[in-house]
């Protein structure tokens, strides 16, 4: 199988999850894409510092540009941050020919015109999904899925590190101080958290999609940026008592649509700032490290993602599917017809062997005994009871309800133990059985 060779600039939270989900999901990915990710060499600050996942230590660079001399590199991902060193390597990389993947918000929020100029003339693609929402795969929505539309607006839940100050500072009363500190130990933060907290890591992203969806770029200094380090506990608990939860929102809207559709001439507005957003809103319940963004098109309507937004895992999601795409743009990988075949997993697991937790609830004689009976019967056949309600009404023909809340068993189990119930004379059928989802995997 063709070899795609890449270069790793950054190995640090990002750049190490990369590394270690392109070697774990290897059988996968190859599958998928008809090409083998083979990391050759990966560019750190300093060589000698213990690493949890990385290639060899004779793979590891201090210069950026032995990923450019490498002629067994094809790709270049940068996950090293701030502007300069990543800009002078994307550009290297872009002029050398090699596809460039980046999880740069701050570096495309300022100089992201003249990059894509420069990707432009030498037909050579940039790609960023890790750049804005961590693992939402919102830059190909944009780009692709919602091509059809012009932008009505985009609202987004967009940095991880504040939403999740704001949540354990509203749920768990943590102070400022404490709560960033866990945002930083989860490697959610940026190396210098002060963008995070400030505003302006989720106005690079508000940038980002904005130029995405209106087709210019948008500049840092046309936007209005105010962040939740002067959101004090006793506004975020005034908020709450007036039925509100405050949010870092990015808020990006066209305006009022022209005749044909096209945005008014008052052009687009970009901001981020606390917002006090209803409580029963769906943004409202985007919690810790989750990110969400809204986007209304004028075709599809109102559309919501979510997700992890931050974080060494969700991130590599978004860099490798990068990578598959840069794979594709490459040319030899497999390209797709709209379904690619694989045989990872093979077949359906039959009905009867499916396990879920279960809702049931039946219609009983109001004697004694009966409850013992049902829970006996279950026990014998292996399924545990969580709860059991019995409410003192009685429905229409004089029958007590008995609901019970049935930890995990398989259908089959559960089929087998509902026949032996419906025997019993003191229950009438039909009894009602729902499926209970807790969303652990
Ligand atoms: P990080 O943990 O600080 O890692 C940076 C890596 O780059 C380290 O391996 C560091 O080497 C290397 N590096 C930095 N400057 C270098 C230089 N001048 N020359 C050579 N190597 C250099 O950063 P990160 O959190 O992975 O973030 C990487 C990028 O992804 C940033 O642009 C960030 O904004 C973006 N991003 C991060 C997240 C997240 O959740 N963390 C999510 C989305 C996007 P050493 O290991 O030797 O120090
Ligand atoms: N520091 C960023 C955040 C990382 O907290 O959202 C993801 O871009």
């Amino acid at each position: 199988m063709r070899q795609i060779g890449i270069g790793l600039a950054g190995l640090g939270t990002v750049g190490a999850g990369v590394y270690k989900h392109v070697a774990q999901n290897r059988a996968l990915l190859m599958e998928r894409i008809g090409v083998e990710l083979v990391v050759r060499r990966a560019v750190v600050r300093d060589p000698s510092k213990a690493r949890v996942a990385g290639p060899s230590r004779e793979q590891l660079s201090t210069r950026w540009q032995d990923l450019i001399d490498d002629p067994a590199i094809d790709i270049v991902v940068e996950l090293m941050g701030g502007i300069d060193e990543p800009l002078a390597l994307i550009r290297a990389a872009v002029t050398a020919g090699k596809v460039v993947v980046t999880g740069n918000k701050a570096l495309l929020a300022e100089h992201g015109q003249e990059i894509f100029a420069l990707a432009a003339e030498k037909r050579v693609p940039v790609f960023f999904e890790a750049s804005t929402a961590g693992g939402i795969p919102i830059i190909k929505t944009i780009r692709e899925a919602l091509i059809a539309n012009h932008i009505v607006s985009i609202h987004g839940i967009i940095n991880g590190t504040s939403n999740y100050i704001l949540t354990r500072m509203t749920d768990a009363r943590l102070d400022f101080a404490e709560a960033l500190a866990e945002a930083q130990a989860q490697g959610y933060a940026e190396a210098d958290p002060t963008l995070d907290i400030n505003g302006w890591d989720a106005a690079h992203k508000a940038v980002i999609l904005a130029s995405l969806a209106y087709g210019f770029w948008v500049g840092t200094d046309q936007i209005f940026v105010e962040g939740i380090d002067r959101l004090t506990a006793t506004d975020i608990r005034f908020a709450d008592e007036l039925g509100y939860r405050v949010k870092l929102l990015a808020i990006i809207k066209a305006d009022a649509a022209g005749p044909d559709g096209t945005a008014g001439s008052g052009g687009i507005e970009v901001r981020v700032h606390p917002t006090l957003i209803p409580k029963h809103h769906v943004l409202a319940s985007v919690s810790g490290v989750f990110n969400a963004v809204r986007v209304c098109g004028d075709v599809v309507g109102e559309t919501l993602f979510y997700g992890r937004g931050a974080g060494q895992d969700p991130t590599a999601s978004a860099v490798i599917s990068d990578l598959a795409e840069a794979a594709i743009s490459l040319g030899g990988a497999r390209g797709s017809y709209g379904f690619t075949p694989h045989g990872l997993y093979g077949n359906c697991r039959p009905l009867e062997d499916i396990r879920s937790r279960y809702y049931l609830r039946l219609a009983v004689d109001d004697k004694p005994g009966v409850l013992g009976q049902v829970a006996s019967i279950l026990g014998r056949h292996d399924v545990g009871i969580s709860s059991v309600v019995q409410p003192e009404t009685h429905d229409e023909a004089g029958r007590a309800q008995l609901v019970l809340m049935l930890d995990r068993a398989s259908h089959r189990q559960m089929q087998s133990a509902l026949e032996d119930i419906l025997r019993l004379s003191a229950v009438m059928p039909p009894p009602a059985l729902l499926r209970v989802e807790s969303f652990t995997t």
